[in-house]
């Protein structure tokens, strides 16, 4: 057993039907996390094998892996946090309160912010994530991607969201608008309250 395990979903693999299938959920967690933290563990064993042999060359070798596999462990797990069921107290948007009010200083609206955020993710080439992400340096919320599963590093993740067709795919075919749209029927406002709350400490 490694250092890292696959952490459970906070709800049933259906739960966030009809915006993400069950179907999606179950290969998503089960099987594309599980593998990142698979080989994270297996990276973090070489990693110390080569460390005590004082291999410094073949320590480098092993960055990429661990940049790849940790941002993937990292990213989901920040990511089934910031979903939850339909119509549920945590999927219901903001109308008061901390998050509404940054929302509305830095985007102007809730609708301005869905509307940047996922034209902005959609234009992602290849594999990657849209953020919200706050910056600590302006105390301002601000939409970022990164590539690949590089971890948002520049800001402070407030909401993830995974464009990798493995995400989507099943269900939406090439129809990455679609799955975007759909997503913040899900997303968890409460999660990403208690985020930017925590990084403007
Ligand atoms: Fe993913």
């Amino acid at each position: 057993m490694g250092k890292h395990s696959l952490p459970s979903l906070p709800y049933a693999y259906n739960a966030l039907e009809p915006s993400i299938s069950e179907e999606i959920m179950t290969l998503h967690h089960t099987k594309h996390h599980q593998t990142y933290v698979t080989n994270l563990n297996a990276a973090e064993e070489q990693l110390e094998k080569l460390t005590s042999a004082g291999d410094v060359k073949g320590a480098i070798g092993l960055q990429p892996a661990l940049k790849f596999n940790g941002g993937g462990h990292i990213n989901h797990s920040l990511f089934w946090k910031n979903l939850a069921p339909h119509g549920s107290h945590e999927a219901k948007a903001p109308s008061s309160g901390p998050l509404f009010e940054q929302i509305n200083k830095d985007f102007g609206s809730l609708d301005a912010l869905q509307k940047e955020m996922n034209t902005k993710t959609a234009a992602v080439q290849g594999s990657g994530w849209g953020w919200l992400g706050y910056n600590k340096s302006n105390q301002t919320l601000e939409v970022i991607t990164t590539a690949n599963q590089d971890p948002l590093l520049s800001h402070v993740p407030i909401i993830g969201i995974d464009i990798w067709e493995h995400a989507f795919y099943l269900q939406y075919k090439n129809v990455k608008p679609d799955y975007l749209k759909a997503i913040w029927d899900v997303v968890n406002y409460k999660e990403a309250e208690a985020r930017l709350v925590a990084a403007k400490k």
